[in-house]
């Protein structure tokens, strides 16, 4: 069993996360609506793969999309659908230079910080890269924190969390990614934190005003799947959303 994700060979199979009901018509639907208006703003989206956030948030009018990753592979599946507004750059996001930018989404990228000292360094960074009255919008895998469903139920949403140690801040967990028929797509190994040391590590990087959100399902999700599958999703769904504010 390898710990290491390799996410230059994950490039194409990850795509096929896209679709992943949970993906598709929450997530998605939640980060825009963190997002907020991004008209006249520069967006920075943190480790953004082949642009899943960055192509929505892009045709909601942003000036300009920033999107970093240290997979070329990854970029360059974004660069083949680049429009106007967006850009794609290599960059390290934990030790690169982050462009500046008046609203940051960071989307499943900050549980690959291996220690609090790296979590808490990302978060500094991300702090300064923001222009002033800047926002940051982040999504954190969580991980038992809310798991109460079945693993069929869990599987049939698209993700199942499996710890490989802890739980405790820094333990090891891997995520196992369904198409929501349940083929499993790929697996990811994560490091966990707990909301309270999320918490305390975005006040001590200078955030302000953090607010944890409850995701929401779209119309299109709740008419294509239905209500009852969704029953409970929201409750248990094990991410966490969180806005903070420069
Ligand atoms: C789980 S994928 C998420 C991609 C995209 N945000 C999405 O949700 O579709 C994680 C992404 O983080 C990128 N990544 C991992 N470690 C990184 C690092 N140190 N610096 C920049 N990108 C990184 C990977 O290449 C991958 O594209």
């Amino acid at each position: 069993m390898s710990f290491f994700n390799n996410f230059h060979l994950l490039a194409k199979p990850y795509q096929g996360t896209d679709q992943k009901p949970d993906k598709h018509y929450s997530i998605l639907p939640t980060v825009l609506k963190l997002v907020g208006d991004p008209r006249g703003k520069a967006v920075l989206d943190v480790a953004c793969g082949s642009g899943f956030f960055s192509f929505p948030i892009a045709a909601m009018g942003a000036t300009r999309v920033i999107g970093i990753d240290n997979s070329e592979q990854q970029l360059e599946i974004a660069r083949c659908n680049s429009v106007a507004n967006t850009e794609f750059h290599l960059c390290d996001i934990f030790d690169g230079e982050l462009p500046s930018a008046d609203i940051a989404v960071i989307p499943f990228a900050a549980n690959y910080s291996k220690d609090l000292r790296m979590l808490a360094e990302l978060f500094a960074r991300l702090f300064r890269c923001l222009n002033q009255d800047g926002h940051a919008v982040f999504v954190m895998d969580l991980p038992g924190e809310r798991g109460g469903l079945p693993y069929k139920r869990m599987r049939s949403f698209g993700a199942v969390k499996w710890w490989a140690q802890g739980p405790y801040d820094g333990a090891m967990f891997c995520n196992h990614l369904f198409d929501g028929r349940g083929k499993e797509i790929c697996s990811l190994w994560a490091y966990y934190y707990s909301p309270l040391t999320i918490q305390f590590a975005l006040q001590d990087a200078g955030f302000r005003d953090i607010r944890w959100h409850k995701p929401v399902v779209s119309d299109e999700g709740l008419r294509t799947l239905g209500q009852e599958f969704w029953q409970g999703y929201q409750d248990n769904c094990e991410l966490g959303y969180i806005t903070a504010e420069k």
